[in-house]
């Protein structure tokens, strides 16, 4: 049987770290016997260049078919004025997959302390999943664009709460069996929803689980306070786009980490968490780490190939421990030149 992954360069770094994380995909597959067919895509800024639209016909129906999909990065200063922009191609493309839970997992590689901005042994354990909610909330509601009023809505159901929730609960059962729901519940009516979901849902079915909420102000101090006391945290859409940014580099930087996106069916999107970087695109510097173990978490959920995931994990990490890492994380190698690296380590 061969998988099908729709490949999304997209703009800036994007195609740089997505071709590092491809070849590293076809040669741990290789490895394991799995045969794999990229069907690339426009997408993004290159696709409103090419159709007027950032998410064309054709894309939505690669991505719609394919076994998963694969995402570099979109957005760029170019598309900031005009009338199609690359960031709302990736919401349609999200809500179409109905990929509601957006894993963004931080692990502070033990020994490698030096590389957070924090102090070490406030960094040190660090080991956090972020399960942010992705297609609800204010990203979604009603929008009135205006030059002297404007106007975004947040709104999300009791539902969305809940099987977003589920999926905080049951990653949490796997790993450490704590949660931190963060909302915004002594301001905001979505909030008091959130925290009365997750507690319901808590209640009657995940008992065996520590729960806390926090208020998403106060994580954000807790999260370079003492981030090695979180285990799973979840939250809505927008207060997660923010708060993994911040969780990133903790770890060292934000070109480590990956995320997946999941829904109740189908394999699933893959996209780094960081953006197009186009401070630092077309220079082959970009950090490809995060794109690479995004293609790790593709291989893990949408292909069930554990091992294959698991070998590029341990190829990353080892390589970033030699010092192979690129320039954001204090290494010399260039953005292919870490792809190689671990295209090498998977063979030994
Ligand atoms: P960004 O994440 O692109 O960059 C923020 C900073 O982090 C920059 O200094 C950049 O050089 C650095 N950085 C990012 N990725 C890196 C990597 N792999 N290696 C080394 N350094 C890295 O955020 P931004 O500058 O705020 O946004 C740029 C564009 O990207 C915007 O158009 C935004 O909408 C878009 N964006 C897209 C996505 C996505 O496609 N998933 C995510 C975030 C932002
Ligand atoms: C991310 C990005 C996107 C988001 C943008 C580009 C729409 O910041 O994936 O974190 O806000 O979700
Ligand atoms: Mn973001």
């Amino acid at each position: 049987m061969t998988f099908t992954i729709a490949y999304l360069p997209g703009d800036g770094v994007g195609p740089e770290v997505g071709a590092a994380a491809r070849a590293v995909m076809e040669r741990a597959a290789a490895l394991s016997g799995i045969s794999l067919s990229f069907v690339e895509c426009d997408f993004g800024g290159i696709a409103i260049d090419r159709t007027g639209d950032p998410f064309p016909a054709e894309t939505r129906r690669a991505c719609l078919e394919a076994d998963a999909v694969f995402l570099g990065a979109v957005g760029g200063p170019k598309w900031d004025r005009g009338p199609a922009r690359p960031e709302a191609g990736l919401l349609k493309l999200r809500k179409e997959l109905g990929v509601f839970a957006n894993l963004r997992p931080v692990k502070m590689t033990p020994g490698l302390e030096h590389l957070s901005p924090l102090k070490n042994d406030i960094a040190k354990g660090t080991d956090l999943l972020i399960v942010r909610e992705l297609i609800g909330g204010v990203y979604f509601g009603d929008r009135e664009e205006g030059v002297r009023a404007a106007r975004d809505s947040c709104a999300y159901t009791r539902e969305e709460v809940e099987r977003v929730a589920r999926v905080a609960f049951e990653a949490a059962r796997s790993r450490r069996g704590k949660v931190a729901s963060v909302d915004k519940a002594n301001v905001l009516a979505t909030g008091r929803l959130w925290r009365a979901a997750v507690s319901e849902l808590h209640a009657a079915e995940y008992p065996d689980i520590a729960l806390e909420h926090v208020l998403v102000d106060a994580m954000a101090m807790k999260l370079v306070q003492a981030p090695a006391r979180f285990d799973v945290i979840v939250t809505e859409n927008m207060f997660g786009d923010i708060l993994s940014d911040e969780a990133s580099v903790i770890a060292g930087s934000i070109g480590l980490a990956p995320s997946a996106s999941l829904g109740a069916s189908g394999g699933g999107l893959y996209e780094p968490i960081h953006g197009s970087a186009p401070d630092i695109a077309g220079q082959n510097k970009a950090n490809p780490a995060g794109a690479i173990l995004c293609a790790a978490m593709l291989m893990r959920h949408a292909l069930k190939a554990e091992n294959a995931a698991d070998a590029i994990e341990t190829a990353v990490e080892r390589a970033i421990a030699a010092g192979e890492g690129t320039a954001d994380i204090g290494g010399s190698q260039s953005c292919s030149g870490f792809a190689d690296t671990v295209c090498k380590a998977l063979e030994a």
